[in-house]
């Protein structure tokens, strides 16, 4: 692997090796032990949105490897404005061996892939964030000891988050369905990326409006945010719209009755998912954002140890 920047680039080897990886990394970081691996490496990381877990987890992941990761945040380089984004590609490839984005448009990280001479990994675009769906596809393996033939239900906005779990869950053989209502679907370019990947691997794409339906026997049932950041002009219209797409116990009757509930964080209380569900048994919310930090670690290594 080259760079990390959409779950359709990589081969579902990559991604089992990923998975392996993680695994590994994380017994032995729990068991006391660590890999310098990155000694005297630094991982760039440019970000256009806030962040808490991407900024966070990446940080410790470069220092639990031996490394060093500086955070440029929105004010400082200017991608595109101050300076032309391959202007600053070329830059950043002199003082570091690794850069992570997190930008709105996700033609500025293949743009930045373009002109860097070192990887490039996508910390969240306004179309993918494959880290994330990386990170969540390890809690569920470890939850149910396989990926195969599990349902994965996405409840709420088609997008960056649920276009590369369709991607993930497409590689992993999995049944993903999705429910949103009309005019906040996943576009329809998304489902063109994931179908072939999911024919390759047994996996199974399914988009309905009614959450019930796609939640009907689900393994995973997954929500995000109804107002990505970009959105926020948007945020009544969404709220609204999207009522009926709260992840709260009605909801959770319809999966399977051993069912795990997942967020990518960060969440809003009482719009997509209740109190209850998020801080209820079935929920693993926070584990999902521990593995974040092993999945990355893997990524880290894969791309620049
Ligand atoms: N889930 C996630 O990417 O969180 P942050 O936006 O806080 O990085
Ligand atoms: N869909 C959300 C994910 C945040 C991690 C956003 O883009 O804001």
């Amino acid at each position: 692997m080259k760079n990390f920047i959409t779950l359709a680039d990589c081969t579902t080897k990559e991604l089992w090796g990923l998975i392996d990886l993680a695994v590994h990394l994380k017994f032995e970081w729990k068991s006391g032990g660590n890999r310098p691996v990155m000694n005297g490496k630094v991982l760039a990381m440019v970000f256009e949105k806030p962040s808490l877990r991407t900024r966070v987890s990446f940080e410790v992941a470069m220092l639990q490897l031996g490394g060093h990761a500086i955070r440029i945040g929105p004010d400082e380089i200017g991608l595109g404005k101050r300076e032309s984004i391959a202007d600053a590609a070329r830059v950043l490839s002199v003082y570091s061996q690794g850069i992570m984005a997190r930008v709105f448009d996700h033609s500025y990280i293949e743009e930045l892939a373009d002109w860097a001479g070192i990887p490039v990994i996508n910390g969240l675009s306004d179309t993918h964030h494959p880290c994330q769906a990386m990170g969540d596809m390890l809690t569920i393996y470890e939850h149910y000891g396989h990926l195969e033939r599990l349902k994965v239900a996405y409840i709420g906005d088609g997008n960056n988050m649920a276009a590369s779990l369709a991607l993930a869950a497409a590689h992993f053989g999995m049944h993903f369905t999705i429910a949103s209502p009309e005019g906040y679907q996943l576009p329809a370019s998304a489902f063109e990326e994931a179908a072939p990947v999911a024919e390759r691997n047994g996996g199974k794409l399914e988009a309905f409006t009614d959450p019930a339906e796609a939640a009907a026997n689900a393994n995973i049932i997954y929500t995000d945010t109804w107002v990505s950041m970009g959105q926020e002009e948007e945020t009544e219209a969404r709220l609204k719209v999207m009522q009926p797409y709260q992840v709260n116990d009605a909801l959770l009757q319809h999966a399977n009755k051993y069912a795990i509930v997942m967020h990518c964080l960060p969440a809003h209380r009482g719009q997509e998912i209740t109190d209850e569900v998020a801080d209820g048994p079935q929920s693993v919310i926070f584990p999902q954002a521990e593995n974040r930090l092993h999945m990355q670690k893997a990524i880290l290594v894969e791309l620049m140890a």
